[in-house]
C-alpha cells in the first residue's frame, strides 16, 4: 500500500498534487511519501513483533540523509557496505551501535573507520578478511565484533545480477568452510565472534528460499555449538520483493510467520535476530517524475522522449526491470504503445519498452512508479547530466531533501594541469 493516488484524474502524493512539486522544483525529480516510508517500516517491524529483533535498513536502497534520519527516529539500525555509507549514517544522526557492515571488499581504511565508530558487527565474507580485521583491531588495541556471512547455496529465483546466495556468486563463505573459518576467528586475539549472517538475494517473491536458507543456518549453528562456539546475533539479511507489476511477494507478516518458529528458537538460545530489508521498505514509497519533451516514430514504432534518462534510473536498462508509467495530470484516457526513452546517446536508454502508456503530449508529466529503492542511489552524471532533486512530501508539506545539481557541481574537483594551459 502506498500514498500515490489519483484524485479527480490527477496524481497526488499524500495531500500534494504531484504537478505542484514539478512547478516548484522542475523536472525530473524523485518524490517520496513520508507516510508510506513510515508505514512500510512499521509494518515490517510489527511483522516480527513477537521476536527479539533489530531492523538494519539496507541503506544501499536509499541513502538520502533525511530518509536515514526518519528510519533512525523509528529505531532502525543500518546495514552498510562502505565507509561512505557509514559517514552518511553518522551525518544523519544514526546510532553506530546499530550498524552492521557487509561486503566482500572492505579496505583497511574503511575497517578503521568502522572500528572507531564502534559498530555492532562486521559481516565477514572471506578468510583473508578475517585476518585483515584482526590486524586493524590489533593496531587499535580493540576487539572487533564479527559474524561470518555464509553462502547457503539456495536459489532465490530472482534476476541473476541480484542473486547472492548461490555457490557461484562472489558473496559469503561456503557453509562447509564456515566451521573452519569460525575456528580461525576464535583463534585470532583481536576478534570477538558474535554472530552468523546470510543474505541470499534481492526481489525475492516467495518464502521458500528464505526457509531453505534458515534450515541450513540452523544446522550450522548446531555444529558451531558442538564445537563450543556460540553466537548472539543471527542476521538473516534482506531481499523480500515488492510488486512492480504482477508479482505477488509474501507480505512481511507472511514471511515472518514462515520463519517465526525457527527465529523464536534462536531467541530462546540467547540469539537476537537482525534483518536487513531495503527495497520492501522504500521501493513503493518513491516515484520518478519526468516531463515529455517530444514524440517521434513511424506507424511501426513510437517513441515518447522524456527528460529523465538511464542516468537517473538505470534499473530498466540494467535489469530489464518493469516499472509502471502513469500520467500525472488529467488525460483523455487514451493510451499508446511506445518506448519511453530519455535524451542519452545509447539505445539502452529507456524507461519502458513496447509499453502501453498514457498518450501524453509534449509538456505532460509522467510518473515512473516504484522508484524509491535503487533509484536515485544508482543515478550518475553520464552525458554531463546534473543529478535530479529528491523531494519528501508529508501531508501537505513539500520538503526538498536534495537540491538539483548545478553545472558547477558537475566539474567540482576537476583541474586542468598547467602544462595543458600553455599551448
Ligand atoms: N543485505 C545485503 C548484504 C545486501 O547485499 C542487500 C542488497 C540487502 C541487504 C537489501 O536487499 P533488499 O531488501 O533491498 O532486496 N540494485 C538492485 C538491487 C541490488 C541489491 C543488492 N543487495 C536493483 O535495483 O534491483
Amino acid at each position: 500500500m502506498h500514498h500515490f493516488e489519483e484524485r479527480d484524474g490527477e496524481l497526488y502524493c499524500e495531500d500534494v498534487p504531484v504537478r505542484r512539486v514539478a512547478e516548484q522544483v522542475g523536472t525530473p525529480f524523485y518524490l517520496y511519501s513520508h507516510a508510506t516510508l513510515t508505514r512500510h517500516y512499521r509494518v515490517f517491524d510489527e511483522a516480527f513483533a513477537g521476536i527479539d529483533h533489530l531492523i538494519c535498513f539496507a541503506m544501499k536502497a536509499n541513502e538520502n540523509l533525511a530518509i536515514l534520519r526518519l528510519f533512525a527516529n523509528l529505531g532502525a539500525g543500518f546495514d552498510i557496505v562502505s565507509g561512505g555509507e557509514l559517514y552518511r549514517v553518522l551525518r544523519a544522526g544514526g546510532d553506530p551501535s546499530r550498524v552492521v557492515y557487509s561486503g566482500v571488499g572492505k579496505t583497511a581504511g574503511e575497517i578503521d573507520e568502522a572500528l572507531d565508530a564502534r559498530i555492532l558487527c562486521f559481516n565477514v565474507e572471506s578468510t583473508e578478511e578475517l585476518h585483515a580485521i584482526d590486524e586493524r583491531a590489533r593496531r587499535k588495541g580493540v576487539r572487533a565484533p564479527i559474524a561470518l556471512r555464509v553462502n547457503p547455496d539456495v536459489d532465490p529465483r530472482t534476476h541473476p545480477y541480484i542473486a547472492t546466495g548461490l555457490r557461484k556468486s562472489k558473496f559469503g563463505i561456503p557453509v562447509e568452510q564456515a566451521l573452519r573459518d569460525y575456528e580461525t576467528a576464535r583463534s585470532l586475539a583481536n576478534l570477538e565472534v558474535v554472530g552468523l549472517d546470510c543474505h541470499i538475494g534481492s526481489q525475492i517473491t516467495e518464502t521458500g528460499p528464505f526457509t531453505d536458507a534458515m534450515k541450513r543456518l540452523r544446522d550450522l549453528v548446531q555444529r558451531l555449538r558442538d564445537a563450543g562456539i556460540t553466537i548472539r546475533l543471527l542476521d538473516i539479511g534482506g531481499g523480500l520483493g515488492i510488486p512492480y507489476r504482477d508479482e505477488t511477494p509474501p507480505a512481511p507478516a507472511e514471511d515472518a510467520r514462515a520463519l517465526a518458529e525457527e527465529l523464536r528458537e534462536f531467541n530462546r538460545t540467547g540469539c537476537r535476530i537482525l534483518l536487513e530489508p531495503g527495497r520492501v521498505i522504500v521501493g513503493n514509497a518513491g516515484i520518478l517524475v519526468t516531463r515529455l519533451l517530444y514524440r517521434k516514430g513511424t506507424d511501426a514504432k513510437k517513441f515518447l522522449v522524456v527528460d529523465a534518462a538511464m542516468n537517473d534510473l538505470i534499473r530498466p536498462a540494467l535489469y530489464g526491470s518493469w516499472q509502471e508509467i502513469r500520467a500525472v495530470g488529467k488525460t483523455g484516457g487514451e493510451r499508446v504503445v511506445a518506448d519511453v526513452v530519455g535524451p542519452i546517446c545509447e539505445s539502452g536508454d529507456f524507461l519502458a519498452k513496447d509499453r502501453e502508456v498514457p498518450a501524453a503530449a509534449p509538456g505532460d508529466l509522467l510518473a515512473v512508479m516504484s522508484a524509491g529503492a535503487y533509484g536515485f542511489v544508482m543515478s550518475s552524471n553520464y552525458n554531463a547530466r546534473p543529478r535530479v532533486p529528491e523531494v519528501l512530501v508529508r501531508g501537505e508539506e513539500i520538503h526538498v531533501i536534495r537540491r538539483r545539481e548545478s553545472y558547477e557541481d558537475l566539474v567540482r574537483g576537476e583541474t586542468i594541469p598547467e602544462f595543458l594551459k600553455n599551448r
